[in-house]
């Protein structure tokens, strides 16, 4: 049977969450497509921080069955990219995505980054040149988008049945567990919308594109929390971004993001959006899709009030078996599918076509992720200027000075954040 050999970089939250349950499966019960086959999906090395997490999971029951190279500390991930694997994925803080991903594109992996992809422009077009040169697959992923709530929300608006999006308003609130606990060792000096709002802004920007452009970005937030109130560590965060269609008019989107929601709220992370159209209103809510559970003692803790199982659940299937799936998960395993098409799926002549082919893919190549990481630089470079003292800063996209020029009130010199078209 024909193997994809996969390393790891960065095995926290997600990884349990998302990963572990598709190596867990996919190594015995192989991903299958007519062009390929059967393709077993092997975990064979983890580069972590401390490693203790991974060396865990190796002493449990499923690790001890498939062991796989664990590395730590400084050069972990240099290290596990020396080895044979085909694929990297890199599940690291945002702001080590990029170096992570550099490394395993040039030698010549083909690379899933978790979202946000890189936090800046010049970093997006270097991992997409070196994509291109090496001749591999760089993806983000954007569970959301696999979301059947979000696939009908797409498949209405390209069919036309909702008409022209005017504006909408997203939110996501994480418990404070997570900035307090989960993320405590690297949420110095970061924001929650980078982290989270993304989901969102690659919904608006996949659903409602791409015949539209990206006109410009504002931001202001809370802080003392986290962090002190003059610090650069942000407790919540509210994002606009202004887009503008062929015909001039405008569609904002205001995307409210914190992680300082009380940890005994009834759902964990609460998220809701409303889209507004010529001709509609799209109002939907990620948990409230029906489920309402009470269980002495144990939720809202350890279950959930009103669970989300479409993501991600673990189940006992009507015909006996015992499975965890959801979008979160299918969203993975589609990219390993991309790049068994890329290997396996005809003689290696064509390998290229393939290659272009699933590149052209824009739910998650990084070549479609320009918008949405041309809203997180100008973001976090607004955020910067409002912890330097400078509030109310907006960032003008495409326009005469260049493709990201942050604007100061009352200063019509702008700072270019990034000369090229975005
Ligand atoms: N798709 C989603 O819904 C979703 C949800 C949560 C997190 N994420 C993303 O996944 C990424 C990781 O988030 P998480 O929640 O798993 O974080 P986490 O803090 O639980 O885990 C981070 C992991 O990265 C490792 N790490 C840190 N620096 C490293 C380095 N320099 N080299 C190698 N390993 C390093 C740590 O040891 C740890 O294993 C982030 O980009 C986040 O945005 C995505």
């Amino acid at each position: 049977m024909r193997v994809l050999r996969c390393g790891m970089i960065g095995f926290g939250m997600i990884f349990e969450d998302t990963y572990r349950p598709v190596f867990e499966r996919r190594h015995h019960d192989p991903l299958h497509s007519s062009a390929t086959g059967p393709v077993s999906i092997q975990l064979c090395a983890v580069a972590s921080r401390t490693g203790a997490r991974s060396a865990k999971y190796l002493g449990s029951e499923y690790g001890q069955r498939r062991p796989f190279t664990n590395y730590s500390g400084a050069n972990a991930s240099r290290t596990l990219l020396t080895s044979d694997v085909d694929v990297v994925c890199i599940a690291t803080p945002d702001d080590r995505h990029f170096v992570a991903a550099r490394d395993a594109i040039l030698a010549r992996k083909h690379v899933l980054i978790e979202k946000p992809s890189v936090l800046s422009l010049t970093e997006l077009d270097e991992l997409s040149r070196l994509a291109t040169e090496n001749g591999v697959l760089a993806k983000v992923v954007y569970h959301k988008l696999a979301d059947p709530d979000h696939k009908k929300l797409r498949t209405l608006y390209q069919d036309d049945v909702l008409q022209h999006v005017n504006n909408g308003y997203c939110s996501l609130l994480e418990p404070k567990s997570i900035s307090g606990g989960q993320f405590a060792e690297w949420i110095a000096g970061r924001n929650p919308a980078t982290y989270v709002a993304v989901h969102y802004l690659k919904l608006i920007d996949f659903t409602f594109g791409p015949n539209w452009s990206l006109d410009r970005v504002l931001a202001t937030g809370q802080r003392g929390l986290v962090g002190p109130v003059d610090g650069p560590t942000w407790d919540s965060v509210q994002l606009q971004v202004v887009y503008r269609h062929p015909d001039s008019r405008e569609a904002a989107f205001d995307i409210h993001t914190s992680w300082v929601t009380p940890d005994n709220f009834p759902g964990y992370v609460e998220q809701e959006v409303q889209f507004r159209f010529d001709n509609a209103v799209w109002c939907a809510h990620q948990r409230k899709r029906g489920v309402e559970l009470t269980v002495e003692n144990r939720t809202p803790g350890e279950l959930k009030n009103t669970p989300n199982y479409h993501y991600n659940g673990t189940f006992l299937e009507p015909w006996g078996e015992r499975s965890q799936r959801g979008y979160g998960i299918e969203v993975i395993e589609r990219f390993f599918l991309e790049v068994a098409n890329v290997e396996f799926g005809g003689p290696d002549a064509s390998r290229n076509e393939r290659l272009a082919l699933m590149r052209a893919l824009t739910y998650n190549d990084i070549t479609a992720d320009r918008n949405c990481v041309a809203i997180v630089q100008s973001l976090e470079a607004i955020l910067a200027r409002a912890v330097a003292g400078e509030s109310g800063c907006v960032v003008k996209v495409n326009g005469s000075a260049g493709g990201l020029a942050l604007y100061e009130p009352g200063n019509a010199t702008p700072l270019i954040l990034y000369e090229g078209r975005v």
